[in-house]
């Protein structure tokens, strides 16, 4: 499955000039995330070493090492939403799912991220949840997010 998906982000974009970054999201799109065996093949089908694909992978927040939670909550944790509240927001999100940014909490129903900006500062604080926009935050908004999230 995993071997299939890599192959297919290969092929599809493994030719194209500077192709790294397209073949990494090409095997995210398809998994969730960029599985361990993935690095040495890419590193192998591009001629790079493993370091350089590991480099880029660990560089971008959107590459998973693992695959992520049911849900993917990520909470904008910018400056016009820090100065509405979000940093409260976060340490209650931490508390109640039982993780820190970056992990997933325990059963795995969310995965917990920040993100810097989300065009959204109008409607601060806000949040992007399984892709879908969330604003005008509040720590109840966000107990009854969580509550569906984990029921
Ligand atoms: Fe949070 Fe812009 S700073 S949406």
């Amino acid at each position: 499955m995993s071997s299939d998906a890599i192959d297919q982000a290969l092929a599809q974009s493994g030719h194209l000039p500077g192709g790294l970054l397209q073949v990494l999201h090409g095997i995210a799109d398809r998994l969730g995330h960029i599985p361990p065996e993935a690095i040495g093949r890419v590193a192998a089908a591009l001629n790079l070493s493993r370091a350089e694909v590991h480099g880029v992978v660990s560089f971008y927040h959107d590459f998973r090492s693992e695959p992520p939670g049911r849900h993917v909550l990520k909470l904008c944790r910018a400056e016009a939403c820090q100065a509405m509240g979000s940093e409260a927001l976060a340490g209650a999100l931490e508390r109640r799912l039982g993780c820190k940014f970056g992990e997933t909490s325990p059963g795995g129903a969310v995965t917990l991220e920040p993100v810097y900006c989300l065009g959204n500062c109008a409607a601060a604080p806000s949040l992007l949840l399984d892709g879908q926009l969330r604003g005008r935050l509040t720590g109840e908004r966000l107990d009854r997010l969580v509550d569906a999230l984990v029921a």
